[in-house]
């Protein structure tokens, strides 16, 4: 893919720290028009690889281009960016301060006031319009430090763990609100470490982990890297059982979980219908991203591990 289709790319990205790698080579391409998600554990070098893709710090390593553009600074105008430390000047109004972010993007401040208005009403908070900052409730300016980083209608839209910090209504005032830039032509990169709304809203993500990407893909190809998992439910459960499942099966309320072998599940069903136990209940799923994750972190925990205990070796 090239600068026609991708809105950010960026390889071999490296930054240090006190001597210290935290970002430690990481390629990300994100195709335009796309919700991206960078997801990892906290620590794992986040939002220091969005700071280098904005250009708010240099890397000390590795290439990248944002909206075609070789310094990332020049692009400035048509992004809108989330900082995970939020802030807003408490004595102005919603309305003010979400023209006052789209002006310093370029946006004039009458045509501001306006959009600002109209977005407040469209994401539920139109009651807001005039009240201070510092009457609000923190995840409501938080929307409004959102809607700040939108109103002059970027064609990128950078999030450093946008969902933190906000309640389950405002969480999804969010979600409705990513989905609307992505369906008005906007690019969208955020972070997080919560998986559930990557799951619904990401078309593709990597993971981060230990300053290292350690998956990229879309969320059924993270999912793919897990088993079948199943649940059975016997008529009767008894003695023997427990011998014709595979070996990892464990009990639970009301009956077994289980993982599929790579040839399925045909032969073991087969095998417990013979034996009189039956099926009163059947459930077979790819686990979720959530399993997906922790799994890919935890592999590459021990990665690591295994590569330091080399190096001292
Ligand atoms: N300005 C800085 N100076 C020194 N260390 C930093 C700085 N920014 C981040 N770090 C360290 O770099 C690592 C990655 O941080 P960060 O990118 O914030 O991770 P994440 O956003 O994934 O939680 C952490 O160990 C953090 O303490
Ligand atoms: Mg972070």
């Amino acid at each position: 893919m090239t600068s026609d289709t991708l809105a950010i790319s960026a390889t071999g990205l490296i930054k240090n720290f006190g001597g210290r790698r935290v970002v430690d080579g990481i390629d990300i391409a994100v195709p335009k028009g796309a919700i991206y998600g960078v997801l990892g554990p906290n620590g794992a070098g986040k939002t220091t690889t969005l700071r280098m893709l904005l250009g708010i710090i240099e890397p000390d390593g590795g290439h990248r281009t944002l909206l075609g553009h070789e310094r990332p600074r020049e692009a400035s105008d048509q992004v809108g960016y989330l900082p995970e430390e939020r802030g807003l000047y408490p004595a102005m109004k919603a309305k003010d301060a979400i023209a006052f972010l789209g002006a310093l993007r370029g946006l004039d401040l009458k045509t501001g006031r306006k959009r600002a208005i109209d977005l407040l009403e469209a994401a539920g908070l139109g009651h807001a319009v005039d009240t201070k900052i510092r009457k609000l409730s923190k995840g409501m300016a938080q929307l409004v430090q959102l809607l700040g980083s939108v109103v002059h209608r970027p064609d990128l839209l950078v999030l450093d763990e946008p969902f933190s910090g906000l309640d389950p209504v405002n969480q999804e005032r969010l979600e409705a609100l990513i989905v609307a830039e992505r369906d008005r032509g906007a690019t969208i990169l955020f972070s997080t470490h919560v998986m559930a709304h990557a799951e619904r809203l990401c078309d593709r993500l990597c993971i981060i982990a230990g300053g290292k990407r350690r998956f990229e893909g879309t969320v059924a190809d993270a999912r793919g890297t897990l088993p079948m998992k199943a649940h059975y439910v016997p008529h009767h459960d008894g003695d023997g059982i427990a011998a014709l499942l595979p070996a990892d099966a464990v009990r639970d309320a009301d009956g077994w979980r289980f993982t599929v072998p790579e040839d399925g599940a045909e032969a073991i069903l087969k095998r417990l219908i013979d034996a009189g136990f039956g099926i009163a209940g059947l459930s077979i799923e790819r686990p979720g991203l959530h399993e997906a994750f922790v799994r890919i972190v935890g592999a590459a925990a021990q990665d690591d591990e295994a590569d330091s205990l080399e190096q001292a070796a």
